[in-house]
């Protein structure tokens, strides 16, 4: 049977968004704005600096958007967690909600559809640009630097 290219190129087209999504690197490897270092190269006074400075509001403003009543406290805490009265600030937080990424997050996607787009479009893709990272699963940057994955193979 003769395949008709129409179905090919609807897959190319579904994929796109997707890959954009999830599958593919994202972003730019960049040092941090305002900074001539890389964000690993960073000394925790400056982290903390950019965090405060660039991190927090950007990132309330999004959260604050998307569910004002839900992040009417948003702050350090909100993504770090115990990281913040022991001082540490050590990320995945624990104490955020696990997440499972088997079928790209389909689980998550299907329970909450919008959270999850709203925590990919406008929390990891933003915030890997912030601290000049690519984003996605193959990336510096992605769900596992917030949550920890249970089911994370990499
Ligand atoms: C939107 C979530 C989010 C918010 C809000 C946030 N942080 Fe962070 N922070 C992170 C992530 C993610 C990392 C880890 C980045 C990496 O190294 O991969 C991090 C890293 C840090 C580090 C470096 C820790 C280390 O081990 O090097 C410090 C210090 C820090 N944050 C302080 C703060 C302070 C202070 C605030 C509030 C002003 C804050 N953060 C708000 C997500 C957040
Ligand atoms: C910068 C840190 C950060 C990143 C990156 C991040 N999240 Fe989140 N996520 C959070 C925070 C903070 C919450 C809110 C927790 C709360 O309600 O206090 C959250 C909540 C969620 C929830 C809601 C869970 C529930 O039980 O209500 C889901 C689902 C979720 N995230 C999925 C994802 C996925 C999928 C990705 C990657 C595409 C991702 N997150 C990336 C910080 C992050």
């Amino acid at each position: 049977m003769k395949r008709s290219p129409i179905p090919a190129l609807t897959l190319v087209l579904l994929a796109l968004p997707l890959c954009s999504a999830l599958a593919c690197t994202t972003g730019r490897e960049t040092t941090v704005a305002g900074y001539d270092a890389r964000w690993d190269a960073l000394g925790t006074g400056d982290k903390m600096a950019h965090m405060h400075a660039q991190v927090e509001p950007a990132m309330r403003e999004a959260f604050q958007s998307f569910d004002a009543e839900r992040f009417a406290d948003f702050d350090c805490q909100t993504c770090h967690g115990p990281g913040v009265d022991d001082g540490s600030y050590a990320m995945p937080n624990p104490a955020l909600p696990h997440l499972r990424e088997a079928g790209m997050f389909k689980e998550h996607r299907k329970a909450d559809p919008e959270i999850s787009k709203f925590m990919w479009k406008e929390v990891e893709l933003p915030m890997a640009d912030l601290l000049g990272q690519t984003a996605g699963p193959k990336g510096e940057f992605a769900c596992w630097s917030c949550h920890i994955v249970d089911d994370r193979h990499e």
